[in-house]
């Protein structure tokens, strides 16, 4: 997998658990938990002597999950991690030995930052995705914002104090490519063989992520007369008409198409948080995405697509919003 596959990987998963764990015969377990969780990835951090055997043990059984080693403070550590299978090196700090081992070995690495001027050493070594920790201490999701100014080409993995109560805000924030941390896989949980409530924790967070909400109702009709009769229904009900192209849209909770469109009994709209990111998770559940109906912003960024299958008759798609 190349740099700007797992990066793109990271993105979809858009969860990085951060995993500190004791007694590496349980890794396989934890692996196992994260994947029905939803979350095939890690980063498991040089913090126990049981890390580099964790890795291996679950690189072997998860050959698919991507598997990288934490608190790599130093290339020594960067090289045995590497070794046990690590598919990528996150560091807290900015250790310039360590960045510069991973990239003469090819090794994808993140290196922590939390000023703007270690923001540019990264970049001096033509690193742009970038490792915000202790993100809630440095200021979070407002600091997030205000380093998109200068450093747009920055993305960050983001970690420390994030729960699931504020992942929300950072799974909005533009520049966060995405969240890491301990809260779904605590090390009491592993201590205490916990698998299940890890699965739950994981499968919490992957719902939470995705910020889905019902954006509208559609309705199919066969013209635009048909339509515009069926808006006048609505609108003595006091909802407000909205002509548009093709469709009538009644407030913002229904739309009335001119024509007959996607679904037997017509389509629901979803916003989400991060198109892209949804399609992929959507597609994880056994949906498809219809190709020929996705759109991008002026970014390149996925904005909009529908799904080939149908639920209840109705045809469905997501909207970033
Ligand atoms: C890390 O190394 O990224 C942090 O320890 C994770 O932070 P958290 O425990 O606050 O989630």
């Amino acid at each position: 997998m190349t740099k700007e596959e797992l990066f793109k990987t990271f993105h979809n998963i858009g969860l990085v658990p951060v995993v500190k764990i004791d007694d590496a015969s349980k890794a396989e377990k934890l692996a196992k938990a994260m994947i029905d969780g939803g979350i095939p990835c890690a980063e498991v951090t040089f913090r126990t002597e049981a890390a580099e055997e964790a890795i291996k043990r679950m690189s072997k059984a998860y050959p698919e999950m991507l598997i990288g080693a934490g608190t790599v403070i130093n290339p020594q550590l960067a090289e045995k991690a590497v070794m046990a299978g690590a598919k990528f090196i996150v560091s807290p700090g900015f250790n310039p030995e360590t960045v510069e081992w991973c990239l003469h070995h090819n090794v994808p690495v993140v290196p922590g930052v939390a000023t703007p001027s270690e923001i540019e050493k990264g970049l001096s070594y033509g690193l742009n995705v970038l490792k915000f920790f202790p993100s809630e201490a440095s200021g979070g999701v407002p600091m997030l914002k205000d380093l998109s100014g200068p450093f747009s080409q920055v993305k960050f993995m983001t970690t420390g104090g994030i729960n699931i109560n504020n992942l929300p805000d950072y799974a909005k924030a533009s520049n966060v490519l995405a969240i890491g941390g301990s809260w779904m896989v605590k090390a009491d949980l592993i201590a205490n063989d916990q698998w299940d409530e890890i699965t739950r924790l994981c499968k919490e967070a992957v719902i939470k992520l995705q910020g889905l909400s019902l954006a509208h109702i559609g309705l199919n009709t066969p013209s635009e007369k048909d339509a515009l009769d069926v808006a006048s229904q609505f609108e003595k009900l006091g909802m407000t008409v909205n002509n548009g192209n093709s469709s009538v849209f009644m407030n913002k909770e229904i739309e009335i198409m001119k024509k007959m469109y996607f679904g037997k009994n017509g389509h629901i709209g979803f916003k989400c948080y991060d198109v892209e990111r949804t399609a992929y998770f959507f597609e994880k559940q056994g949906f498809t995405v219809n190709k020929d109906t996705v759109t991008y912003d002026a970014k390149g960024n996925m904005k909009f697509c529908y799904f080939n299958e149908e639920i209840g008759g109705f045809a469905f798609h997501i909207v970033k919003g």
